[in-house]
């Protein structure tokens, strides 16, 4: 998401003639698009900002500015009190930049983190800063799931669909510059919600012509993939408790969607899911997981885990370790919890779950997920998959690197084949995390 909007900034100012360099030297301007979800991330960028201030020593007349969900957690600690950037911007204020930019070069500090229910930067093209064969499209910025152990709400406000016009125009615009993937983006992909004539979420107060022409996140889907239909299309991520079947279907009926859905549960244990206000419990998890299953049987699924969670005991995180087991997950995110201030948690629930039990568990948690995975690719020995080839192998320059719309990465000799290309591979090994193959033919 981070990545999509910086791309968006890049646009905003590429129309006011700025330019990017490669090197930080080179810039008068550097910006840092910021994350907050986890206090590690945090730290890195922290780190980040005091490798600036050398190069600020060097280059006094040099401008640094935080964009993205830090800008409003941590504006008055890093403007204010310690002075190390010069320009704070949050992620619904990107258009204001110009105009932010100037003010400091007129020696004013600047800083607008107001949050809207409106902009989506429907109508920016974003300047893509890597030319690539993949791209993304965020489609919903914003949250309103507010589950208890997440900063997104709060940093991102509030959650808005995006005009399905600009995304078609965007996908058609990246197939026409040789792109060949997609990824709809959004924190909550499966709340889209578009009606016709404008945004508007609360759908007992839509007009009777509204209701009828409304879009959902399937409908958007569907739209996307009618309108590129030689072109993949992936999206994250879903929340177990919005996903629809309709979506389920989608993914089925059209061959260009890929058979792969991010599916993060954090939780195995239904009365932990509860403290984290998830709106579902294990059993509708695996009642979901289930359909998914009978509708797509090669469907690939990912998560995303928490361990050690406010409250979480030792039979929590063996439920955890049991729905892994049930659903034997292709692969996964995994992460000891965060306090994160002026989250739910934060506020009414006791981080008790001692730091190295939360590693420990975090432990094996990561443990079963490498077995899993490492069976998910074991299980494709022999198969023939459909590979968009990204680009050359990092370890061999006779090796090209794919992904199959499992999203497993392949890595097989170069041949005649090149980067862009659809063809069909046959796996013959598995090393790590990449499967091994050779290339048959051109799809
Ligand atoms: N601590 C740890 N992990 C978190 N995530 C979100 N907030 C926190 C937190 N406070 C994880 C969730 C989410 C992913 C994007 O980040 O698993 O799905
Ligand atoms: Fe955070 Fe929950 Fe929204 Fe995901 S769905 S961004 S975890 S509040």
């Amino acid at each position: 998401m981070n990545f999509s909007d910086s791309e968006i900034v890049s646009s905003i100012l590429a129309e006011e003639g700025f330019i990017t360099f490669s090197k930080m030297y080179d810039a008068d301007l550097i910006l840092l698009n910021t994350c907050s979800i986890r206090e590690r991330a945090e730290m890195n960028i922290r780190k980040r900002l005091i490798e600036f201030q050398y190069i600020k020593k060097k280059k006094p007349s040099i401008i640094i500015g935080i964009l993205g969900c830090m800008a409003e957690r941590l504006k008055n600690v890093w403007l204010e009190e310690e002075k190390i950037v010069d320009l704070v911007v949050g992620p619904d204020a990107y258009r204001d930049l110009p105009m932010l930019i100037s003010r400091i070069e007129d020696g004013k500090s600047s800083i607008n983190v107001l949050l809207t229910k409106k902009e989506t930067y429907a109508d920016v093209n974003p300047v893509r800063l890597v030319h690539n064969i993949t791209g993304f499209i965020s489609v919903t910025r914003g949250c309103d799931n507010m589950c208890s152990f997440c900063v997104v709400p709060f940093t991102r406000g509030r959650e808005r669909s995006r005009d399905p016009f600009t995304i078609v125009k965007e996908c058609l615009n990246l197939w026409s510059q040789g792109y060949k993937e997609v990824t709809l983006l959004g924190q909550n992909v499966d709340s889209y919600l578009w009606f016709g004539g404008g945004m508007k979420k609360d759908f007992s107060k839509a007009s009777p012509l509204q209701k009828a022409t409304y879009l959902s996140f399937a409908d958007l889907l569907e739209l996307v993939a009618r309108s590129a239909p030689k072109m993949r299309i992936r999206f994250s991520t879903s929340n177990p408790y919005d996903i629809s079947i309709n979506v389920i279907k989608v993914i089925d009926r059209y061959p260009n969607v890929c058979k792969n859905i991010h599916l993060p549960f954090q939780s195995g244990s239904t009365r932990v899911l509860e403290l984290m206000n998830r709106r579902y419990s294990s059993e509708k998890y695996f009642s979901l997981i289930r359909k998914i299953r009978k509708i797509i049987p090669d469907c690939a699924i990912s998560h995303d885990i928490i361990a050690g969670f406010c409250g979480e005991f030792e039979e929590d995180h063996r439920q955890t370790l049991s729905l892994m087991e049930y659903v034997r997950y292709d692969f996964g995110y995994m992460f000891i919890y965060s306090e994160r201030t002026g989250t739910q948690a934060s506020n009414s629930l006791f981080d008790d779950v001692p730091k190295e039990v939360k590693r420990r568990r975090l432990q094996e948690i990561i443990f079963l997920q490498k077995k899993h995975s490492a069976e998910c690719m074991q299980a494709q020995i022999g198969k023939i998959q459909e590979v968009l080839i990204e680009g050359e192998s990092r370890k061999s320059k006779m090796f090209w690197y794919g992904r199959t719309s499992q999203n497993a990465v392949v890595v097989f000799p170069k041949g005649f084949y090149n980067k862009g290309d659809f063809v069909k591979v046959r796996v013959k090994t598995t090393a790590a995390a990449t499967l091994i193959g050779h290339c048959l033919e051109i799809v």
